[in-house]
C-alpha cells in the first residue's frame, strides 16, 4: 500500500457514512468501519470479493457501476433494495464516484446511505399535509375574493353603458380587465373543481395532447422528444385533468430551457412493485418529463410543490401545486430530481 493510500484510508476510516472502494474489475479494495457495520462482518471477510458476491440486488446496479467506471460519470440512485452480505434486503441511497488519478488504475468509491423508510414516509406525509392545508387556505381565499368580483365587474359594465365620454370609459375598462385577470387567477387558485371522472385511458394519448398544445404555443419551438414504452397498460384517469397536470410540468420545462439548445424528453415506463405513500402497488405507469435546463436549487426543491412558490417574476407559483393536487387525486405522486442540466419530474400513476 502506498503512503498516499494509507493516508486516504485513514481519512475514510473516520467517516460516519459507509464507504466502499472497488478496483477497476469491481473487486473490493477497501471498506471503512461504517461499511463493516452495515455488512455486520469485518473487512477481512470482504476484501477482494467481487461486487456481485457482496451486494445482492434486483436491478442492474453492477452494470451501472461498470458504466460509471467506463464513462467517468458519477451516479446517484435513491431507494435501491440491496442485500449486503447475508443481511436481509434493505433500502439504500447509493452514490458511486469514479476516481481517476493520473498514472493509477481506475477505482470506484461507493457510498451507501440506509434509508429509514418509515421515517421518510412520515416526513413525506407531513409535507403533503402542509401542502394540502396551504391549498385549502388559498381555495378559501379565492372563493371569498371571487364572489364580490362578479358584482364589481357587473357594476363597471352598467356604469360604462351610462357613460358618454370615451375617455371615461377607459377607466371602466381598466376595472373590467383587472377584474377578469383576478378572476382567472382565482379560478386557478381554486384548482380542479370536481373529483376526477376516471375512465380507462392510455397515458400516451394524454402526452400527445400535451405535445400538441405546447407546439401550438410556439411556432419553431424547442425539441420535444418522445421515449415511450408502448406496452404500458391503461390507467384509470380523468384525461382532461391529467393533461392539465402534465402540461403544467412541461410548460415549466419549456420556460426553463434555452431556446436553441433546449431539449425536453417525455419518457414513459412501467414501474413494478412501487410504493406511493404507504400504499404498495404491483404496477404503475411512470411518466418522466426531463429537461436540460439550469435545474432547481436544493432549497427551492423542498418548497416547489407549495402553492404561490415561484422562481419567475411573472409566475403565480400555482402550476406544480395544481399538478400535484390532480395526480394525488389519482392516488399517484409527482417527485422531482434535479441537478444543473438534468431535471426530471416523475409522475407515478398506479395501474389497478
Ligand atoms: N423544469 C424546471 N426547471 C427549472 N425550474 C423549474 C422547473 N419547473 C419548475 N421550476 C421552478 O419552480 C417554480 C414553480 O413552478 P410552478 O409551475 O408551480 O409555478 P410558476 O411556473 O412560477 O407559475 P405558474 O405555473 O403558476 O404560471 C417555477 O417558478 C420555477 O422557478
Ligand atoms: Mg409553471
Amino acid at each position: 500500500m502506498s503512503q498516499d493510500k494509507s493516508v486516504q484510508y485513514r481519512v475514510l476510516d473516520g467517516m460516519a457514512t459507509a464507504l466502499l472502494l472497488f478496483d477497476a474489475r469491481l473487486r473490493l479494495e477497501y471498506i471503512n468501519p461504517a461499511g463493516e457495520n452495515l455488512f455486520s462482518v469485518s473487512a477481512r471477510h470482504l476484501l477482494g470479493q467481487p461486487f456481485h458476491a457482496l451486494i445482492e440486488e434486483e436491478e442492474e446496479l453492477a452494470e451501472q457501476m461498470r458504466s460509471v467506471l467506463a464513462e467517468q460519470h458519477p451516479l446517484t440512485r435513491h431507494e435501491v433494495a440491496l442485500g449486503l452480505g447475508n443481511q436481509p434486503r434493505a433500502m439504500f441511497d447509493v452514490t458511486a464516484l469514479p476516481l481517476l488519478d493520473p498514472g493509477q488504475p481506475r477505482e470506484l468509491l461507493l457510498e451507501l446511505h440506509p434509508v429509514n423508510r418509515l421515517l421518510k414516509i412520515a416526513r413525506e406525509e407531513g409535507k403533503q399535509a402542509q401542502e394540502r392545508t396551504t391549498r385549502e387556505i388559498l381555495r378559501g381565499l379565492a372563493h371569498e375574493v371571487k364572489n364580490p368580483l362578479g358584482g364589481l365587474r357587473g357594476a363597471a359594465q352598467l356604469l360604462e353603458r351610462q357613460l358618454e365620454s370615451e375617455e371615461l370609459k377607459e377607466y371602466t375598462q381598466v376595472i373590467i380587465d383587472e377584474a377578469d385577470r383576478l378572476q382567472n387567477l382565482m379560478d386557478r387558485m381554486l384548482g380542479p373543481r370536481r373529483l376526477p371522472d376516471r375512465q380507462p385511458l392510455n397515458v400516451h394519448s394524454v402526452l400527445e395532447r400535451v405535445v400538441r398544445l405546447i407546439q401550438a404555443e410556439e411556432r419553431d419551438g424547442v425539441c420535444l422528444e418522445r421515449d415511450y414504452d408502448p406496452s404500458i397498460p391503461e390507467v384509470q384517469g380523468d384525461a382532461d385533468q391529467l393533461v392539465q397536470a402534465v402540461l403544467n410540468i412541461v410548460r415549466n420545462a419549456r420556460q426553463a430551457v434555452d431556446d436553441e439548445s433546449g431539449r425536453i424528453v417525455l419518457r414513459t415506463r412501467i414501474e413494478r412493485m412501487c410504493t406511493i405513500g404507504r400504499q404498495r402497488h404491483a404496477l404503475a405507469a411512470r411518466i418522466e418529463v426531463i429537461d436540460n435546463g439550469p435545474g432547481i436549487a436544493e432549497d427551492m426543491q423542498e418548497r416547489i410543490f407549495f402553492p404561490m412558490v415561484t422562481g419567475r417574476a411573472e409566475g403565480t407559483g400555482l402550476g406544480l401545486s395544481i399538478a400535484q393536487d390532480i395526480v394525488q387525486q389519482h392516488d399517484g405522486v409527482i417527485t422531482l430530481n434535479s441537478v444543473p442540466g438534468h431535471t426530471v419530474f416523475t409522475i407515478l400513476l398506479p395501474i389497478q
